[in-house]
């Protein structure tokens, strides 16, 4: 039986990373393939230089391509892609997909442009379902600045207010043919994580 492609999304700050070390817990995900994107490798590591401002910028349009790039290489190698484990019968825990390009490209290049970008990728592998952890942007903003790390490119308020209207809009689009639920970021990890759990009782 194929595995389940499982997607955590959420704005900077939202939790989404200790929710899924608390996910590595899971009985059902013990052999599951935990994954971020954009990923670390060859078109990742390029990505990942530009969004902390080390190269100089690329136009929006390339910036949406090389996600897609990126994405589409993490989906189709042919042994580790994740096609190929979700094939093996490997369920799959992915820190961002398709949604994070609507969100955060969408900033600077139209979404209708990235959505049709993300097609491809979306036509060989759609989440079983996308759990969008859902904080507002001055929420976000205040755990941010509380951490006291270095900010990246996208972390200033009116930006997250436009990546939270553009994560809305994504999942407009997206649960036309793809499950998306949204859970309240604002409340205790443990509570957050019994949130996850229940909604992916129905498919684990
Ligand atoms: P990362 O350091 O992994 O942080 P986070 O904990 O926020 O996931 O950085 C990922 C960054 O990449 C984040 O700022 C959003 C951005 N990103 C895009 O701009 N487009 C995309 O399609 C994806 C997947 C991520």
């Amino acid at each position: 039986m194929a595995g389940k492609f499982i997607v955590l999304e959420g704005i900077d700050g939202a939790g989404k990373s200790t929710q899924i070390e608390l996910l590595k817990q899971h009985p059902k995900l013990k052999d599951a393939h935990f994954t971020f994107e954009p990923t670390s490798e060859g078109i990742g590591a390029i990505i990942r230089q530009q969004i902390r401002q080390e190269l100089p910028d690329y136009t929006p349009q390339t910036m949406a391509a090389l996600l897609v790039a990126d994405r589409l290489e993490h989906l189709t190698h042919p042994t580790t892609g994740l096609l190929a484990r979700i094939q093996s019968g490997q369920h799959i825990v992915a820190d961002r997909y398709v949604l994070s390009s609507l969100a955060y490209q969408g900033l600077t290049a139209p979404i209708p442009l990235v959505w049709a970008l993300n097609q491809p990728c979306l036509d060989i592998l759609k989440p079983d379902i996308t759990i969008f952890l859902e904080l507002t942007p001055s929420q976000s903003m205040e755990r941010i600045t509380a951490r006291g790390e270095a900010l990246d490119s996208f972390e200033t308020t009116p930006k997250l207010e436009r990546i939270y209207q553009n994560y809305l809009d994504g999942i407009r689009l997206m649960e036309d043919d793809s499950r998306v639920e949204r859970i309240n970021a604002n409340q205790s990890p443990s509570e957050v994580a019994k949130s996850i759990h229940t909604k992916l009782q129905t498919i684990l």
